[in-house]
């Protein structure tokens, strides 16, 4: 098979990350023998610092003609006052609404070998669930929005239409098809106009879907839940604020968000990215786990390539590095391996 991917490294800990996932595709071509044709383009603060736009057009161009997108971070505390007219997130919120990247999946999944010192031993073992998040509407992107008053009030619109609900709907039940049939809408009907929509929309949706089971869940209500009882779920649905919140917050059941991959799925092109952001203390320094980015690699090999026994060959060889105990600070502060060693390692079990 020969495909051609787009990379974009981005800032903060982005290049290490992503170096590692490029490995891991290498040697799943050279293995598997596949052609996957890399390119490189620039986002987020690299590309303001070299071309004064978060989001050069070159860059667009790159994406809207590849087969996949794999990023690495976007964000530099450079960049970082929300008063500043240009910023490196807005890199990325306009390559999501440009490439229509609807939905958001991020898989929340616990590993052997991998302790979380903040729970109870045990308790963060098992833990398997998704979250589909909305990303290309709500609150993010409505319209109006801004100043008034002389600056003085603000506002956004929070806007979604029948449409937008049903395509990402249809993700989140896609995957509880084949997963474990249950999907739980989480929104705040008992406050707002577009959640009550969703559950409109929704409701209506599940019934040609007789062996799917829809629980509606209040978004505080799954804040709580996804700490005490994270196993009960099973494909979390929800919009893009709710979704953007609940997954960081998720991600900490697992012991490092550094492990956590996320595909955005869009209408021709899907980009794949870890959930974690640039951490620009750790640039340079050869410390930031790229397992999030791997296996954001194994989600593309998946879900834009059907690469199946690829995707698994990943996730395995990740499975087993953990499982031996090897891990970058994050997981193993006792006795760190470096960002490219975990590569290796991963390389090495494929
Ligand atoms: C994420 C991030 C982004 C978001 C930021 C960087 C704009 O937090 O992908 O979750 O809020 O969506
Ligand atoms: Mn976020």
């Amino acid at each position: 098979m020969k495909k051609t991917i787009a990379v974009l490294p981005g800032d903060g800990v982005g290049p290490e990350v992503t170096k590692e996932a490029v490995k891991v595709l290498k040697k799943v071509a050279e293995k598997f023998n596949h052609e996957f044709e890399l390119k490189e383009e620039r986002i987020g603060a690299i590309a303001i610092d070299q071309t004064g736009k978060p989001l050069p057009k070159a860059t667009l161009k790159l994406c809207k003609s590849s087969d996949a997108i794999l990023l690495g971070a976007v964000g530099d505390p450079k960049h970082d006052n929300p008063s500043l007219l240009i910023r490196p997130e807005q890199g990325l919120l306009k390559l999501r609404k440009s490439l229509e990247l609807y939905a958001n999946i991020r898989p929340i999944i616990s590993f052997t070998g991998v302790s979380n010192p903040i729970f109870k031993p045990g308790f963060s073992q098992n833990i398997d669930f998704v979250i589909v998040r909305e990303l290309t509407g709500g609150s993010y992107f409505g319209k109006p929005r801004g100043r008034k008053d002389n600056g003085q009030t603000a506002f956004e619109t929070n806007i979604y239409s029948k449409e937008e609900i049903i395509r990402v709907t249809k993700v989140a039940f896609d995957l509880a098809k084949k997963r474990n049939k249950k999907v739980t809408l989480v929104d705040k009907a008992n406050v707002l106009e577009t959640s009550k929509l969703w559950r409109e929309v929704v409701g209506e949706y599940v019934k040609d879907f007789p062996d799917i089971i829809l629980e509606y869940m209040y978004a505080d209500s799954a804040a709580l839940n996804i700490i005490k009882k994270p196993k009960e779920f099973d494909v979390i649905l929800t919009d893009n604020m709710f979704g953007d919140i609940l997954s960081d917050e998720a991600a900490a059941l697992t012991g490092s968000i550094g492990l956590l991959p996320s595909a955005s799925i869009g209408k021709q092109v899907s980009l794949y990215e870890p959930i974690h952001g640039s951490f620009p203390k750790a640039k340079g320094t050869y410390t930031a786990n790229p397992i999030a980015t791997i296996l954001s690699g194994a989600l593309m090999l998946e879900y834009s390539f059907n690469l199946i026994e690829e995707s698994r060959a990943v996730f395995i060889a990740v499975k087993k590095v953990l499982s031996e105990g090897l891990g970058t600070k994050d997981i193993q502060p006792a006795n760190p391996l470096q960002t490219n060693t975990i590569g290796d390692k991963i390389v090495e079990f494929i």
